[in-house]
């Protein structure tokens, strides 16, 4: 079966079961700077697990589009991937484990045909924080698993969390037995020998973990459940690799007929990378020096140095690029759509690396000649670096290079510099999320105050599913994301003016109040990422108008903001208007 027909069989399937289909978020994620892409289906759930209302209601599916980049030098072997897609199904305070457990399985025996034999399952062994989880054992046995094919682990195996802190839960995984001999007598689904491949996750996901590693209940339980399109395609496809899938077949071919040295590492690390990159330009992703643009960065580079090692010329990226588009355009159109762009990206970071990678090398052998000279044999960790930093040069290629002159690179001093450079850019992203708050000038911080009336104004005008999804602050203008649907109206826009402007008429004390987070959540306190502050938080109040978490800072009175006028509305994102705005 084809990835296409999984996916379409997936949504149809939960449609069925009463689930709002919604789109997939976008590979960079809107406003949340804790993360460079999204990883995962729930990731642009995480309110509406925590508790917010999704205006689509309280049984959703999608496939989202993931980008992981833990291990991206792991990617040529026979299973990474740094782009991969994610069917999921959420409920949201809704069912649980029992129909949770029952829909999956009949998704995989009746619409996929997976024999009953050949999936295991997994359940949670219980610990201090979360008791064993007999219900679920119980649930797979109800629908026909045998007990000799339900085993129980730990926290390691089974329970998830995105990262270190927010909504996480024990979760139940499905595996597919490959046919392959047992690799010894207590092999099993976590001996990881492949004979058993995990192709789905459900999380119960009732807990909250803490910046503090504490856990507490959610208000609500939910599932989150995640089923790995490639992978499921290689095994419904008897593929030994995803690679050998229709998704990756044609670009591999295609590097085969072009390829003057063989290796399928470098085949496959060439259509991985290239792939990935198409996602992430696609969805806006732009190479640079930081953060997710590196990451970009890196990719395309990675791949352009092994198109070099099969000896492919690099001007064939653009046919691999429209062999991708053709391929691929069913299952994402907006390849199609933003194909140029995807080129014009590619082609001009390929060139902008030729040069380095020439520059570069000259440097590199410079140093090496002075290196030799002292005597040594090692180039230090400082070099290595600074050919990664000036000259865009992955230490891998330096590595490479110093093997074939006889040399050794100092790669835990370039590690220790890289993660320094990485700590920097982080904050520097931090700095960037704070975006005009971190300038605190008086027309910024009118601006500020007028960003907490128009989120009240949208929710008076548009409705209650309104809530902050970013914003943007200068002594010029302000710049506001929110959740809506749809476009705004003329009238509604003039509506939301004109209630800003009666609330500054209205020369409304602006009070700073601090209290406990769990008492801000009871007052119904605006924040958008709750789960990241502490205890003890700081609100802002403006009389009855308005109740939002906030650092501030913020003017006295509403009364001395001036005129508010909305410039222009338009879309951000899928499900996100902005609205740009001046006080005049
Ligand atoms: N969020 C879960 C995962 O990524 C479903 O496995």
């Amino acid at each position: 079966m084809k990835a296409i027909e999984i996916r379409n069989r997936y949504l149809n399937f939960f449609k069925k079961h009463g689930h709002t289909v919604i789109p997939s978020a976008p590979i960079i994620p809107e406003n949340d700077p804790s993360v460079l892409f999204t990883t995962a289906g729930m990731q642009p759930l995480v309110p509406y697990l925590l508790g917010e209302k999704h205006p689509a209601g309280t049984r959703l599916t999608d496939y989202q589009k993931c980008v992981r980049t833990n291990d991206i030098e792991e990617v040529g072997d026979n299973r990474h991937l740094t782009y991969f897609e994610m069917l999921g199904n959420w409920s949201l305070g809704d069912y649980f484990k029992e129909e949770s457990i029952k829909m999956s399985f009949d998704f995989l025996t009746q619409e996929l045909n997976i024999p009953v034999e050949k999936i295991s399952v997994t359940c949670f062994a219980g610990d201090e924080d979360c008791p064993r989880d007999e219900v679920t054992a119980e649930c797979w046995k109800k629908v026909g698993i045998p007990e000799e094919r339900i085993y129980y682990f730990g926290k390691d195996d089974n329970w998830w969390i995105a990262g270190e802190e927010g909504p996480c839960g024990p979760d139940t995984e499905m595996f597919y037995d490959t046919g392959k001999p047992k690799c010894s007598e207590n092999c099993n689904p976590s001996c990881g020998c492949g004979k058993y491949v995990e192709i789905w996750n459900n999380v119960f996901m009732e807990f909250f973990k803490g910046k503090d590693g504490k856990y507490t209940k959610l208000a609500q339980h939910n599932v989150d459940t995640g089923l790995g399109l490639e992978r499921m395609a290689m095994l419904l496809q008897g593929k030994e690799t995803p690679f050998d899938t229709e998704i990756f077949k044609p670009v591999m071919d295609k590097l085969v007929e072009l390829q003057k040295v063989d290796s399928i590492v470098s085949r496959r690390i060439i259509a991985e990378h290239l792939r990935s990159s198409m996602m992430i330009i696609c969805d806006g992703g732009r190479p640079s020096n930081i953060d997710r643009g590196y990451i970009l960065r890196r990719l395309i580079r990675r791949m352009i140095r092994h198109m070099n090692k099969l000896q492919i010329a690099l001007d064939e990226l653009s046919t691999l690029i429209d062999i991708n588009v053709e391929n691929l355009k069913e299952m994402y159109p907006a390849l199609e759509t933003n194909k140029e762009t995807i080129k014009t990206v590619m082609l001009e970071e390929k060139d902008k690396f030729v040069k380095t990678l020439t520059k570069g090398e000259k440097e590199f052998f410079k140093e090496m000649e002075i290196v030799k000279q002292q005597g040594k044999d090692m180039l230090d960790g400082k070099m290595v670096f600074r050919l990664y930093d000036t000259y865009g040069f992955p230490p891998e290629v330096t590595e490479e290079l110093a093997t074939e002159n006889g040399m050794k690179i100092d790669k835990k001093e370039f590690e220790r510099l890289f993660k320094e450079h990485q700590e920097k850019s982080r904050a520097g992203a931090e700095q960037k999320f704070k975006g005009g708050l971190a300038s605190t000038g008086e027309m910024e911080t009118k601006y500020h105050t007028a960003t907490h009336l128009l989120n009240a104004a949208l929710k008076v005008v548009l409705g209650s599913h309104v809530h902050q999804r970013g914003s943007n602050i200068t002594a010029e203008r302000m710049r506001f994301d929110f959740s809506h649907p749809a476009k705004m109206t003329d009238e509604e826009k003039q509506k939301t003016e004109e209630l800003v402007n009666k609330w500054i008429s209205d020369a409304i004390p602006v009070e700073h109040l601090e209290m406990k987070k769990d008492e801000a959540i009871r007052l119904g306190a605006e924040a958008m990422f709750i789960e990241k502050y502490g205890d003890i938080v700081s609100v802002y109040k403006i009389g009855d108008v308005s109740l939002e978490l906030c650092g501030g800072p913020h003017v006295t009175n509403t009364s001395e903001l001036g005129h508010f006028k909305i410039k222009k509305e338009e879309s951000s994102s899928s499900g996100i208007r902005r609205i740009k705005a001046i006080l005049e």
